[in-house]
């Protein structure tokens, strides 16, 4: 369309320098412009110009729009991303672990370099949009709707770890709704994908075990997480919030809104409203509404150890 508009802007911008030049006003020259008003044949032809011009961009314009529309073919890696009042939610359905659960992250998305995803989106509540702008364009994430958005981030990005941001105002925390896409290279991709599908140790001793404690009892009123003890595997708790089976190993926390450190963690689990702004108090779990994190009161013991335990599930 670019190409086509130079042209266009050019054949213009030639004709009206030509016509200001060869028929300005001179010293002398008294008489008025032959006047072509009603000349039918320049109109039609005026008419016709334009809309043949319009076809010639109709073209790739509609095979573009074609081309986003339709699913990707051959090897792809499809990704469920699902919005929710203020994190995102990334499910791998075909990468699954030993009891077929499909890979579970939150805010942190991993991409192998080179190979084209495949990212359906969806929302829990409100309409979110899917924005990493130096990847792709925005895509909406819409409730009850499936919308689909395809990237192929280049082989040369690999490594490369980029930010992207809900780009569609969806209350509090929409400026904190953050997320960021690790490009990783195909290597690091499986050795991510195989870490992830693994089940966390249910510790045994030390703070840890008095963390997970705390756990069973506040946290997984919202959160769940893969866990494997003496008696095998166990999923615990409930999908509401982030699944923390992981939660220590990606790097930030709070939708990309905090670096993951032991201190931020515990700041965060202290006073999760001072961190982003939320309404945990309009929190109803029966109806599946859910708006950030509640303060659950925790003393500084407490705090310090479930932060050993999130920080131990790699
Ligand atoms: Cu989600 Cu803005």
């Amino acid at each position: 369309m670019f190409g086509i508009s130079v042209v266009v802007f050019v054949i213009v911008e030639a004709a009206l320098v030509y016509a200001i030049i060869r028929f300005r006003k001179r010293p002398g020259d008294g008489v008025e412009p032959k006047q072509v008003h009603g000349n039918t044949r320049l109109e039609i032809v005026w008419s016709i110009i334009p809309a043949i011009v319009l076809a010639l961009v109709a073209v790739p314009t509609l095979q573009t729009l074609f081309d986003l529309t339709r699913p990707a073919e051959g090897d792809v890696l499809r990704v469920e991303v699902v919005g929710h009042q203020w994190w995102w939610e990334f499910r791998y359905p075909d990468i699954l672990d030993a009891e077929g659960r499909p890979l579970t992250t939150a805010n942190e998305l991993h991409l192998p370099a080179g190979k084209t995803a495949e990212l359906h989106m969806t929302s829990r509540d409100v309409i979110h949009s899917f924005w990493v702008p130096s990847l792709s364009g925005k895509r909406d994430a819409v409730p009850g709707r499936d919308t689909f958005l395809k990237i192929t981030p280049d082989a040369d990005v690999a490594g490369q770890v980029i930010p992207g941001q809900c780009a569609e105002y969806c209350g509090l925390s929409h400026a904190d709704m953050r997320f960021l896409v690790f490009v990783d290279a195909e290597a690091d991709f499986a050795d991510w994908t195989m870490e992830q599908t693994e089940p966390t140790q249910i510790p045994t001793d030390g703070p840890e075990a008095a963390g997970y404690e705390t756990f069973t009892q506040i946290c997984t009123t919202c959160h769940q997480a893969v866990v494997v003890g003496d008696a095998g595997v166990d999923v615990i708790g409930t999908a509401f919030g982030p699944d923390l089976t992981h939660v220590g190993s990606r790097s930030t926390i709070a939708a990309a809104v905090k670096t993951n450190t032991a201190e931020h963690l515990a700041e965060w689990i202290d006073s999760p409203v001072s961190v982003k702004p939320m309404a945990p108090e309009l929190n109803d779990l029966a109806a599946g509404r859910v708006l950030g994190m509640p303060d659950y009161g925790l003393d500084q013991r407490q705090i310090a150890e479930l932060v050993a335990l999130l920080e131990a599930w790699k």
